[in-house]
């Protein structure tokens, strides 16, 4: 099965905003990735509802909201406003995690769990079977254009096999230093989603970029 693609608009040029969003429609993108940062859970500060709503506005593909702030559980409601079809929250930033996902999901958006480098994926084991979507961190969450982990590849297995025990249909995302060399060994050891900021962006022709990463498990 081809993967989706989940640009990472981080790394597009906040000047030209519509000329990039434009771009992932025209694309063989299926979802606009959507870090929000608070400078309190990661060490950056990216955007916040304003310039999401207006990606929305153009945006004719669903925006995988992937939100690294302390205190999700507040501002759940107005990210549901703001169009956000997926939303991710931190495992290491939500003290309610169970209460958390029951939120996302009772607002009318897929509820997704992120997962840091250091976090073991059997802290899922008791919410898996509620969730749409894991994202699997492969670079310490704030920045784009890091450098992929690998003992990522190790952790997707150790997910797909406890989303098979528990009967889940969580997909698999992976997010952070995704390029056309990792891209189909992700999906070979178990990925459904890769997200790719700088990869795409700061490649000569995104369009073809994201052909290619789509084509990734393919080939
Ligand atoms: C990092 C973000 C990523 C980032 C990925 O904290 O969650 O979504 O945009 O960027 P690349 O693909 O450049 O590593
Ligand atoms: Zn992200």
């Amino acid at each position: 099965m081809k993967p989706i693609i989940a640009p990472s608009i981080l790394s597009a040029d906040f000047a030209n905003l519509a000329k990039d969003i434009e771009m992932i429609n025209n694309s063989e993108a299926d979802w606009f990735h959507v870090d929000v940062m608070d400078g309190v859970f990661v060490p950056n500060i990216s955007f916040g509802f304003p310039v999401i709503s207006a990606i929305h506005k153009h945006a004719k593909k669903p925006l995988d909201v992937h939100l690294m702030i302390a205190d999700a559980d507040k501002y759940l409601q107005k990210f549901a406003e703001v169009g956000a079809h997926n939303l991710t929250v931190h495992i290491e930033a939500c003290t309610h995690l169970h209460r958390t996902i029951q939120g996302i999901k009772s607002l009318g958006m897929k509820a997704g769990v992120a997962i840091n480098p250091h976090a073991s994926v059997s802290l899922l084991e008791n919410v898996i079977a509620d969730l749409d979507v894991v994202l699997i961190m492969s670079v310490n969450p704030g920045f784009g254009g890091q450098k992929f982990i690998e003992n990522t590849y190790t952790k997707i297995g150790a997910l797909k096999e406890l989303i098979l025990q528990k009967n889940s249909k969580a997909l698999i995302e992976i997010d952070g230093g995704v390029d056309l060399k990792n891209a189909s060994k992700l999906i070979q050891a178990g990925a459904d989603a890769l997200v790719a900021g700088n990869t795409v962006f700061n490649s000569e022709n995104p369009t073809q970029t994201i052909s290619l990463l789509k084509a990734a498990g393919t080939v």
